[in-house]
């Protein structure tokens, strides 16, 4: 549902810079991450309102602001922890917004929490997971009310990731061993991964779907770029970790490629800096922020030679999410892996011809190279998902170009 009283504080253009910012270790640009927010009523409701909260580890991103806004509307309570490297503490504001004023009877008893901290700082996140811990609480039981975590936090820029290795690997390998071992340390151990179609590399230009059995921990085949292998390990890693202790629950979903926005046009995607998929691309062209449109390579072995992908709604992404969270209950204890994709491939030109179609606006556009490290078709084979998770996707691509013109306050009636 569209809400049509969305104040403008809450609607599109999130990207004022925060007041503070500095560059990390990594030399990429992360705001402070001392502060902390939470409800007014916070710690008042946190004893009133049950055991159960989902820490969600870059829930202001892209992905995961969308993911904690279903869960919200579930019924969950949610922590977030986000340093905000690729994010906007407004998106918290967005989520407070809807929480407050677009929940239903049914799911309005939720929480929602946020901790602006580097998921590597370990003294602060054991301060943060120690206000979690049962004996905090009424019940004097031990053990920590964090029931489940979401991991989205990791840098994924693949161009960066070829130029800045090491702050990939230390990032998203060593950040998922060090987190690891403190769940393990506080019993936490139903974790929900965040991977990516990257690690079919080169497989998905055999032309088939791609289906999860066709990498797993055991090898992966001709992984295209640093980031592709930031995720092939770490799925490595979590999968070990699950085989030598049969108490964790490790759900890793494989995205293909989000696209769209929640429906209220309230929460939307907004990259720092340059955007670098297709689709923030295609917007910030169609607004006249970009002169055109490159169109990375037309002669790829395809139905009109541009590049084919699987375009997923987030929304749809962020059920699936909910879904491998559901499913821990009866799939049994393991390291467990799911494609998130609709099974249908659309070209970069039918994304293109199918905004503009939408948003009856102009999209320039202009042929250039194939871009290194792309492939030329990545397409999911949703089976698995549909099949163990009960997940399936209600979102088409057209659905998806609407969601993205009513969070731009673009008039397409
Ligand atoms: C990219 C990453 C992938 C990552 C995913 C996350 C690369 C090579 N791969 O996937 O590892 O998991 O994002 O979302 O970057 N395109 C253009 N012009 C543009 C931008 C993109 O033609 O300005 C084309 C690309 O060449 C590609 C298609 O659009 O064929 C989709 O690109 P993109 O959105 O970057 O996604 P992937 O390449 O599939």
């Amino acid at each position: 549902m569209y809400y049509s009283d969305v104040p403008e504080a809450y609607q599109s253009g999130t990207s004022t810079p925060d007041s503070i910012s500095s560059t990390s270790d990594d030399g990429i640009a992360t705001p402070a991450t001392a502060k902390s927010v939470l409800f007014d009523e916070f710690l008042e409701t946190f004893r009133e309102s049950g055991p159960d909260f989902i820490l969600v580890i870059g829930g202001l991103g892209y992905i995961g602001s969308h993911t904690v806004w279903e869960l919200l509307k579930a019924g969950k309570n949610v922590v977030i922890v986000d340093n905000c490297c690729n994010s906007y503490v407004e998106v918290f504001e967005k989520l407070k917004y809807l929480h407050s004023n677009h929940l239903t009877s049914d799911s309005n008893k939720s929480t929602l929490a946020f901790h602006q901290v580097d998921y590597r700082d370990d003294e602060r996140m054991s301060n943060i997971l120690s206000l979690y811990h049962k004996t905090h609480g009424i019940d004097n039981s031990t053990g920590s009310r964090i029931s489940g975590v979401i991991h989205f936090a990791a840098y994924k820029a693949v161009a960066e990731s070829f130029q800045k290795p090491l702050q990939y690997y230390k990032n998203n390998v060593s950040g998922v061993i060090q987190l690891c071992s403190k769940l393990a340390d506080l019993g936490i151990k139903n974790v929900v991964f965040s991977s990516s179609a990257t690690v079919y590399g080169e497989l998905a230009d055999n032309g088939g779907r791609l289906y999860e059995q066709q990498c797993n921990s055991s090898g992966a085949v001709g992984l295209t770029n640093p980031y592709g292998r930031t995720k092939w390990m770490c799925e490595a890693i979590l999968s070990d970790l699950a085989f030598s202790d049969p108490t964790w629950n490790i759900v890793a979903l494989r995205y293909f490629n989000p696209i769209g926005c929640d429906e209220s046009g309230v929460l939307g995607e907004d990259p720092r800096g340059a955007a670098n998929n297709l689709m923030p691309i295609v917007v910030r062209t169609m607004m006249g922020d970009l002169p055109e449109l490159q169109i990375f390579g037309t002669d790829w072995d395809t139905r009109d030679g541009t590049a084919i992908r699987d375009f997923i709604h987030v929304s749809d992404l962020a059920m699936g999410h909910l879904a491998a969270l559901e499913s821990m209950k009866n799939i049994g204890s393991g390291y467990h892996v799911f494609n998130l994709g609709t099974g249908t491939g659309y070209s970069v030109d039918e994304i293109v011809n199918t905004m503009r179609s939408v948003s009856k606006r102009d999209i320039p556009t202009a042929a250039t190279q194939r871009r290194d490290g792309d492939v030329g078709m990545c397409i999911a084979d949703p089976t698995k998902s549909a099949t163990v998770l009960g997940w399936q996707v209600e979102r088409s691509l057209s659905h998806a170009c609407h969601d993205i013109c009513r969070y731009l306050r673009l008039d397409i009636a």
